[in-house]
């Protein structure tokens, strides 16, 4: 009883808001007669209009995802008169589509009798049932919890996505993941109504796609000798050390990740990136390269370039001037096409850094005999090269901005993370653009002060993620796909770890891809990711929450360090110490700049909401507060 009491408090405060991540485009409580609260339990009936093969299944699956009717589960059924207790889901694809829907799209509506869903295609039925899953108490994640009813609170839903592209890329490359940690990445992503896994295989410190013609890719490229920590900094292999970290998908894996993904709406646009980011295919087949006898090892974290003065270190590009690496990818592609039944292919195309093409002889003669003015439009004939290839499989070719560089290729699609200037350069010449920008959408910039979370390259607040707008003003929106948000795993060794990385800030990815542009808002975005800050607790999932934490400014005045402090949410207090003390509720509280005393002090904050303590304790010596003061 004390449970049930507890899911119907738990719902009523949910009565006041809705919990639903991306905002839906309309939402309505419904009040049409008595109670409206469909309680779902094991006397539930589903009824999937005409049978249809495909509603069935997204019935199905729901049902099993149900963990917490101790044995008994919903039936499939018709009922003729529902009633309170005699209840049904009924799911119906349209026979005559609801243009305002889409392919994606679909409507809710919620009674205490019925809860009916409709869309134009198995996909809006798919995201209907994800919005549903949002509609039940946070407790329903977690399989483990056994209760015999749900209450859904009645309302009346009509959704659409604003974008058709709404990503998250995955780098197995530097950190490999495994087949389950993948498809749960894609089964996450998918409950966010995020629809593009973009799959970032080939990089320089392992090669991840079994390709049969050539197997040393997976024999030589996939593996790399065992290191730690700081990434860039790490010791080269030493010599017979065995390469023992990494691995492979073979393609039946990939053949399941993808039936996997489709099942979820997921659309995956695997990446092998090349010319640059090559140290790994180079490890298995050297002759790809103009430098055919250096030491060649899978970087395990090594510096290869000098990053200060943009100077490789030791080659990591592809030589375009050998018809050999054109033969190499039309292998890969060859084979990697068919695993993928999607639209594009990513060549990468990024950080291309062309100091070894300057120097070699064939580079130079090929420049030459082509009329290539520079090295910019030796890679710019590379990728067109490579677009033939991809188009040749049926596939449009997507790339990192860089494919700009020199001129583009002629059906490319741009995916502009070098901020939005590319993507909007893209546009003008009538390119199809995804936008990714580092400033906006890099999710493997920490989310956290230094002094909790050791920086990766810059940071990048939830807040600053949600402020995130895919089309800027004056370009034509017809040709941005949508956005995507980018994990690159450098600093990230275990899944959990890029879970925490990922989420709340794919919150936001999904928000600012599938809602309407003028549903933003962040209050009301924080009070809903509250909540999923609650689901992720249920079921187990890590996810930062960071954005408890202070933000802590320190400014100069004068001789004199201040201190500002704030928090990107309402209603929090923050207290701090100089003292060496722990702080708590009782320490001063924060109201406006504090000056830093002198001497080895270090400055100690927490944050409190309504009494209770609410983020972590920030600890951060004077010195580092000096070094952080802006110039
Ligand atoms: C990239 O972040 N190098 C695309």
């Amino acid at each position: 009883m004390k449970k049930i009491l507890f899911l119907l408090l738990t719902s009523l405060t949910a009565f006041a808001q809705n919990n639903i991540i991306p905002a839906p485009v309309s939402y309505e409580v419904s009040t049409s007669g008595g109670m409206n609260m469909f309680m779902l339990d094991s006397r539930t009936s589903i009824d999937v209009t005409d049978n249809n093969p495909d509603a069935k299944r997204i019935a199905e699956n729901f049902v099993s995802s149900l963990g917490f009717m101790g044995g008994q589960k919903p039936v499939f059924k018709k009922v003729e008169k529902p009633t309170m207790q005699d209840k049904v889901m009924i799911f119906t694809v349209n026979k005559t589509p609801n243009t305002q829907l889409g392919n994606e799209g679909y409507t809710l509506d919620v009674t205490g009798e019925t809860i009916k869903m409709t869309a134009n295609k198995p996909a809006g039925l798919f995201y209907a049932i994800q919005t549903l899953r949002q509609m039940m108490p946070p407790q329903a994640e977690n399989k483990e919890f056994s209760m015999g009813m749900f209450p859904i609170m009645g309302c009346k839903i009509v959704d659409y996505p604003r974008f058709g592209w709404r990503g998250l890329m995955l780098d197995v490359s530097r950190h490999f993941f495994t087949k389950e940690e993948v498809k749960n990445y894609i089964d996450l992503m998918a409950r966010y109504k995020l629809n593009t896994f973009h799959w970032h295989l080939a990089d320089d410190n392992g090669w991840r796609i079994e390709i049969k013609s050539l197997p040393k890719l997976t024999e030589i490229g996939a593996w790399r000798v065992v290191r730690n920590g700081g990434f860039g900094n790490r010791d080269e292999p030493k010599e017979g050390e065995p390469a023992t970290y990494g691995g492979f998908y073979t393609q039946e894996d990939v053949k399941e990740i993808v039936a996997f993904a489709n099942e979820r709406n997921v659309t995956i646009v695997p990446e092998i990136d090349v010319p640059g980011h090559s140290m790994a295919a180079l490890a298995a087949y050297p002759e790809l390269s103009t430098q055919k006898d250096l030491k060649r090892y899978v970087n395990p974290g090594t510096e290869f370039i000098d990053w200060d003065n943009k100077k490789l270190k030791t080659e990591n590009t592809l030589d375009p001037s050998n018809e050999k690496v054109y033969e190499f990818l039309d292998k890969v592609f060859t084979e990697m096409a068919p695993l993928f039944p999607n639209k594009y292919i990513h060549m990468g195309g990024d950080e291309c850094f062309h100091d070894f093409w300057e120097k070699d002889p064939n580079c130079q003669a090929f420049m030459k005999k082509n009329n290539l003015k520079d090295v910019h439009e030796l890679q710019s004939y590379f990728v067109k090269r490579v677009e033939k290839i991809i188009n040749k499989k049926g596939k449009v070719l997507i790339g990192w901005d860089e494919i700009l560089e020199g001129g583009l290729a002629p059906n490319a699609t741009v995916m502009s993370w070098r901020g939005m200037k590319w993507g909007i350069e893209a546009t003008k010449q009538k390119h199809d653009v995804v936008m990714s920008p580092t400033t906006f959408a890099y999710l493997d910039y920490t989310q956290g002060d230094p002094s909790v979370e050791k920086p990766i390259y810059a940071s990048l607040s939830l807040k600053k993620t949600y402020l995130f707008e895919p089309v800027p003003d004056s370009t034509d929106v017809k040709y941005i796909l949508g956005g995507q948000g980018n994990l690159w795993t450098e600093q990230i060794q275990n899944y959990r770890h890029a879970l925490y990385m990922t989420y709340p800030r794919a919150f936001a990815i999904a928000e600012t891809t599938w809602s309407p542009k003028e549903k933003k808002d962040w209050d009301g975005f924080m009070a809903r990711t509250e909540n999923h800050f609650q689901r992720f607790d249920a079921g187990n999932l890590k996810i930062s929450k960071a954005v408890y934490d202070a933000i802590i400014t320190p400014t100069k005045d004068g001789e004199k360090l201040m201190c500002e402090m704030s928090n990107d949410l309402k209603g929090v207090d923050i207290f701090y110490t100089t003292d060496d003390s722990f702080p708590d509720k009782f320490s001063p509280k924060y109201t406006a700049p504090i000056e830093i005393p002198t001497g080895p002090v270090t400055l100690k904050v927490v944050t409190y909401r309504n009494g209770q303590p609410l983020g972590r304790m920030l600890s951060i010596p004077r010195v580092d507060l000096e070094k952080r003061v802006k110039k």
